[in-house]
């Protein structure tokens, strides 16, 4: 029988919290699958994260010496400091940067361990082919994600310009192949076991750091959502490689998950835009096209715009009314207001429905999350597929700062940007109502022939103060 000091002493202790982490890692992300189970599948996640910190840092030989104790402080005082408050201020609406941030951060820790590996170990043949392989591996894919991650925090704070950035013509590939070929080539010498390393190391961090910011810059903001997702899936598989390189069960297992769950979510939701990885790495899309001043025209009619009291009657007297957010409710904050006004509607005898488009907002399952949050029953929630047979059967639909994921365009027009992109199909409703503050485009930067419809009013303002003044008008009556 193993004794207790033994048992602390050996890797048994660490191998056994491990498996107890991923196993509260895994059942955790089972628990983000609904909005009802969310919150506890990630607290149990975050406890299994806390069990993996604490069983590395038990782990036989990481306490060596004072320097090691106090780097390992500061490094847990200054990462505690930077992500809680982060994580407590963060709006909603800027949760896509966060995510892109912190898991650039990942990538920017798995890069850092593979270089400071290799400087430990100096000699050739130190490490095994097989361990040098997967080290360079996340060296390489890791700096990719830290600097590929920073551009796209960058175009969605703001702080850079969300338009493609491009290299004229035909030169943007031929320097990205050119860094590629640079990062690997340096990888393979240092595998041939050349004596000078710490300049290959160099020589494919540097080349990687570049290829990263060049491989994010030419793509539009409209697409970033995608990118973070795919350099998560970088960073998993990076944090994987090394993982393996290290003989670290967890980082393998962890890095799997993250690469895995990455790699699926960057798939649907390309599908759900109708586009393919490769175009969207490809760059280009999401320029900035002007939209015309509240109140202009476009080939095909002029923008009727409407009042609180003649959407509240509209609204009062119809037998369905189906409600279509996007982006706009959540930067209003009026989930709350939404819910109000539905119930303002169903003491009516209206029937209300809520139409969710998988990419509308900024995340996946952005709209469920707002209404949850302002406890809008599920079942009143229809995806896209459910719902759009239904438009042809409703009175109004009141699209919410909603507006891509709206855009005819998508259908009719195949030179249009978002052509064959899935939308809710609003315009068959009888009466679309659109709450919004102006005729701004939105996340393609695309005009929307929907607003010049016909049968479409434009509500202008907050949506919050829009919805809050239907609802009285409604009450009212
Ligand atoms: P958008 O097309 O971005 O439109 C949002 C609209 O909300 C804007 O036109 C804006 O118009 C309006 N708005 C902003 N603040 C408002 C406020 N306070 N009150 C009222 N209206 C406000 O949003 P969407 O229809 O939800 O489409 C999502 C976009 O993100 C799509 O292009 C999609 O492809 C892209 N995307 C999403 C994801 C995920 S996972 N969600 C992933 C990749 C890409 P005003 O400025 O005139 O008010």
């Amino acid at each position: 029988m193993v004794s207790g000091t033994v048992f602390f002493q050996t890797t048994y202790f660490t191998d056994a919290a491990y498996i107890v982490a991923f196993s509260l890692l895994i059942y955790g992300m089972g628990g983000l699958t609904g909005p009802r189970t969310a919150v506890r599948g990630n607290k149990i996640a975050a406890v299994g994260m806390a069990i993996a910190v604490a069983a590395t840092l038990l782990t036989p030989g990481v306490w060596h010496g004072t320097s090691t104790v106090i780097l390992i402080i500061v490094g847990v005082v200054i990462g505690t400091a930077i992500g809680v408050p982060a994580a407590l201020r963060v709006r909603m609406t800027a949760m896509p940067q966060m995510v892109a941030i912190f898991n650039g951060v990942g990538g920017g820790a798995v890069a850092l361990i593979a270089w400071v590996e290799f400087r430990h170990h100096f000699e050739p043949g130190y490490f095994p082919l097989r361990t040098e392989i997967f080290e360079l591996f996340g060296a390489i894919v890791g700096s990719v994600s830290f600097w590929g991650s920073n551009i796209a925090f960058g175009k969605l704070q703001e702080v850079l310009p969300g338009r493609p950035i491009k290299l004229p013509g035909s030169s943007q590939t031929f320097l990205n192949i050119g860094l590629f070929v640079v990062a690997v080539v340096s990888a393979v010498v240092l595998c041939a076991g050349v004596h000078s390393q710490a300049l290959f190391i160099l020589g494919i961090l540097v080349a990687s750091a570049a290829l990263g910011n060049m491989v994010v810059l030419p793509i539009g903001g409209a697409d970033m959502p995608v990118v973070i997702s795919l350099l998560n899936a970088f960073t998993g598989l990076s944090a994987a490689a090394t993982g393996v390189a290290l003989n670290n069960t967890v980082m393998i297992v962890a890095g799997m998950i993250v690469g895995a769950s990455g790699t699926i979510l960057t798939n649907l939701m390309a599908r759900a835009m109708n586009r393919s990885v490769p175009a969207i790495v490809a760059g280009g899309f999401g320029g900035a096209v002007a939209a015309p001043a509240a109140g202009g025209e476009r080939a095909g009619g002029a923008v009727r715009s409407t009042s609180p009291a003649d959407v509240a009657i509209q609204l009062a007297y119809a037998r369905q009314v189906v409600i279509a957010p996007g982006y706009g409710m959540a930067v209003a904050q009026a989930q709350h207001a939404v819910r109000e006004l539905e119930r303002a509607l169903e003491s009516r005898g209206v029937v209300v429905k809520y139409a969710i488009h998988p990419v509308a907002g900024r995340m996946p399952g952005h709209m469920n999350v707002l209404l949850a949050e302002a406890d809008v029953p599920y079942d009143l929630l229809r995806e896209m597929d459910d719902i759009n047979p239904e438009f042809s059967r409703t009175d109004v639909t009141l699209v919410i700062g909603a507006n891509d994921v709206t855009n005819p365009a998508a259908k009719n027009e195949p030179g249009s940007p978002i052509y064959g992109m899935p939308i809710l199909e609003v315009d068959k409703s009888a009466s679309v109502i659109v709450l919004k503050r102006s005729m701004a485009s939105g996340f393609a930067g695309i005009d929307n022939p929907l607003f010049y419809d016909p049968k479409t009013a434009m509500l202008f303002g907050d949506a919050k103060a829009s919805v809050a003044e239907i609802t009285a008008e409604v009450q009212a009556l």
